[in-house]
């Protein structure tokens, strides 16, 4: 099979490097086959842009492989690259050379017409040839490199954290367990527990929840740094916004404070917007036209806006005054829930919303105390339609004051799994912060998908790990 001069439809349409009146070979699979008396047509479409080709047969009926094709279908179609006459189209190939590489019979579950995305859940292997799952599958590739070259540009360097850790990072035991122990039949020790010295690692291990314990070593000794990996969360959170495995960049820099983070991702979720537009343009029409009206216009506004920055005590005053409108309870010391977060930046801001400097009681051990005693120095950054997308703070850099608040956590500061943590703040301790920001969550921002299962290729949720 000679597969030497195939030409991406992407070079045709998208580069246009390829000019009309050349012989070109399309390697793809049949979206549709239309037969008449005089002409054939067949469009493929090779998963190299959203566009499709068609091809024009001849004397269909003298073409014994016409008549054999069915959508899905891969094929071999050599022909004329010409300007099409027809409407809505640039270009067609007027075929001379047509071939089945692999049948499709018609149980194919992905016929042309509309499938509800509960159903392409179903079929996640083949769900990336529908164009919604095409146009998402290249522009989280896009914006996966943007993100880097974001970082690079700015001098950020990237840095691998470990997927298997014996440090929960967010001290919220959702953590997957990583172990080679027989389940029917763990060791255990005297005391009748289970014996961790006889695992695999002669420790208790697990997936990490985040690298950023990891990256504050990187940082606190290359300066700026970032990373972009895959994340795990045993949460059991059936909610459209929340995976099991889900990707997370995490930027950490030395010598930072709250404000210098929160300049950072702001400006960053900017330029990642001005990115997605302009090198993701043709799927963004597609993602503006089919899946969220108005979408290239939210992102636009974002990009010229002022992102609201607000502590938390505002920010509770502001939800106090709906409080009876709101299913969970408001006021100082509760967490904000999802509908506080959205009420805040798609009613009142109507635009991106920075909350910060939050009661100490519920965040994180690492955040850095204020001067107040009450407060750290978190922030979450908001946007509307999704709540949530990044979490981020500045560290606490003082030895002393971390090992208190550790102890009032109920956390042993001499628990021997975070001695090389706290010895970053024993030697050359510098104040440092840093953010996450869901990788999912900005697709499903940036395209308008308003489910999480439906911006990976293959999502891991509560009871579902199929593939
Ligand atoms: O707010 P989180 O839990 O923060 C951290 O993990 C910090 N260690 C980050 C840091 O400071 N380096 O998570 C950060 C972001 C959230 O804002 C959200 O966008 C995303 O990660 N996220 C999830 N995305 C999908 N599914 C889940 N279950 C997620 N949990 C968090
Ligand atoms: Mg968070």
């Amino acid at each position: 099979m000679d597969y030497k001069n195939r030409v991406k439809i992407s070079s045709i349409l998208v580069d246009e490097s390829v000019e009309s009146g050349q012989t070109v070979a399309l390697l793809g699979w049949v979206r549709t086959v239309r037969v008449g008396k005089e002409v054939g047509f067949v469009e493929i479409n090779d998963g190299s842009c959203r566009g499709s080709l068609q091809g024009v047969i001849a004397n269909p009926n003298e073409s014994d492989v016409l008549h054999k094709l069915t959508t899905g279908c891969s094929v071999r179609m050599e022909g004329q690259l010409v300007e099409s006459q027809g409407k809505g189209q640039k270009y067609e190939i007027q075929v001379k050379n047509l071939k089945i590489i692999g049948k499709s019979p018609d149980t194919f579950p992905l016929q042309k017409k509309r499938h509800s995305f509960e159903f392409l859940r179903e079929i996640a292997h083949l769900r990336p040839r529908s164009n919604t799952f095409g146009a998402l599958n290249r522009l989280r590739s896009k914006l996966a490199y943007g993100i880097h070259q974001y970082f690079q540009n700015k001098g950020f360097y990237y840095i691998h954290t470990p997927i298997i850790t014996s440090s929960d990072a967010e001290g919220a035991g959702e953590m997957f367990r990583v172990t080679t122990l027989p389940m029917d039949n763990p060791p255990k020790d005297e005391s009748g527990a289970i014996d961790w010295d006889k695992d695999f690692f002669a420790a208790e291990a697990f997936l990490t929840v985040s690298g950023q314990l990891e990256g504050e070593a990187l940082a606190t000794a290359l300066g700026d740094i970032y990373t972009f990996g895959p994340t795990f969360r045993a949460e059991n959170s059936n909610t459209s916004r929340h995976a099991s495995e889900f990707w997370m960049i995490e930027p950490e820099m030395a010598w930072a404070e709250l404000t210098d983070n929160m300049d950072l991702a702001e400006d960053f979720l900017k330029e990642l917007f001005k990115f997605t537009l302009s090198e993701c343009a043709d799927e963004m029409v597609f993602f503006n036209q089919w899946i969220e009206k108005g979408l290239i216009d939210k992102l636009e506004g974002v990009i010229n806006s002022t992102f609201e920055r607000l502590p938390y005590t505002e920010a509770v005053k502001v939800l106090e005054k709906n409080a009876s409108a709101f299913e969970f309870p408001v006021g100082y010391g509760q967490d904000l829930q999802s509908e506080h977060e959205r009420y805040l930046t798609e009613e009142v801001f109507k635009k991106p919303v920075i909350v910060y400097d939050y009661p100490e009681e519920i965040k994180s051990f690492y955040m850095r105390v204020s001067d107040d005693g009450k407060t750290v120095g978190a922030m979450d950054v908001l946007a509307p339609g999704i709540g949530e997308i990044i979490g981020g703070s500045q560290r606490e850099e003082r030895l002393d004051v971390l090992l208190a608040r550790m102890k009032k956590k109920g956390m042993d500061p001499n628990d021997e799994a975070l001695q090389w943590f706290i010895d970053l703040r024993r030697y050359g301790s510098v104040p440092h912060s840093g953010f996450g920001l869901g990788f999912e969550r900005t697709l499903m921002y940036v395209t308008g998908l308003s489910n999480i299962r439906d911006v990976i290729p293959f999502p891991r949720v509560p009871r579902w790990a199929k593939f």
